[in-house]
């Protein structure tokens, strides 16, 4: 009799750690198996025969409340915002010059001059041009603004909010700040340091800096939706 358990505890102890590729026996079923529908399967019970059921109209859907409308359509008070609603590090900057590299660079170019090879070669076959964004128009527009253009498009240019999440959204909004700093600030706000460094400090000298430094005059756009 002893020896049988010594048999027995041996064999469910060999089973441990064991690997195989049959499925395990499971003799309590509970819910384990049971029929789903996979996604666009059809279902014959629905009329329209579709597994996956559309919205029910005038319901809202778990995470689906956007209620803050500066974070998720980049508008205050219904008018578009100059502030970005999510904190500006160094880390959101280097996620939006990625995201923008893959993103827009292929019209708006890595400078965002608007002479990326798709723009090069679609405006010769009559695709309208990406505006340059260091031209008065763009540089005048409001954050917001530019959130939105990616989000819904913007005329001719095509939405990108099914490929781009909603926080590199803004951190390519933020990017897009600093590439239109790298081609407007004038020498005297530049950094005494980061003028040293790049070797700048005569031209420094020999440019007056402006007192109090003026931000760019913003020039109306005639561009829609502009309060
Ligand atoms: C397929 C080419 C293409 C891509 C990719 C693209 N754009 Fe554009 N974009 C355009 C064109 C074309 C226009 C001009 C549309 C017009 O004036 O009808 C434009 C206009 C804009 C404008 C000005 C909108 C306005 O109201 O005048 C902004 C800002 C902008 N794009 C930002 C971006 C950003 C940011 C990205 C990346 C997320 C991006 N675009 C990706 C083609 C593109």
């Amino acid at each position: 009799m002893r020896r049988l358990v010594w048999v027995v505890a041996g064999c469910l102890a060999g089973c441990r750690g064991g690997s195989s590729s049959e499925p395990p026996v499971h003799l309590n079923l509970n819910m384990d198996h049971q029929h789903y529908f996979e996604a666009q399967e059809e279902n014959p019970f629905f009329e329209d025969r579709r597994a996956m059921r559309p919205q029910v109209p005038g319901t809202v859907a778990r995470e689906q409340l956007h209620e803050d409308e500066h974070l998720y359509r980049g508008r205050m008070g219904g008018v578009f915002s100059d502030q970005i609603p999510v904190p500006v590090d160094k880390t959101l900057l280097q996620r939006g010059q990625a995201r923008f590299e893959i993103f827009c660079a292929p019209c708006h170019d890595r400078a965002g001059t608007g002479q990326g090879l798709v723009a090069k070669r679609g405006v010769k076959q009559g695709m309208i041009a990406p505006p340059d964004f260091h031209g008065s128009r763009v540089r005048a527009m409001p954050v917001g603004q530019i959130f939105d253009a990616i989000s819904n498009g913007a005329r001719a240019m095509p939405s990108y909010s099914k490929q781009i999440g909603l926080r590199d959204r803004w951190a390519i909004v933020a990017y897009l700040r600093v590439l239109q700093a790298s081609h407007n600030t004038p020498i005297g706000q530049v950094p005494a340091d980061i003028a040293e460094q790049k070797g700048w400090t005569g031209v420094v000298a020999s440019t007056p800096a402006p007192k109090a430094a003026p931000a760019p005059a913003p020039v109306p756009s005639p561009g829609p939706a502009k309060p």
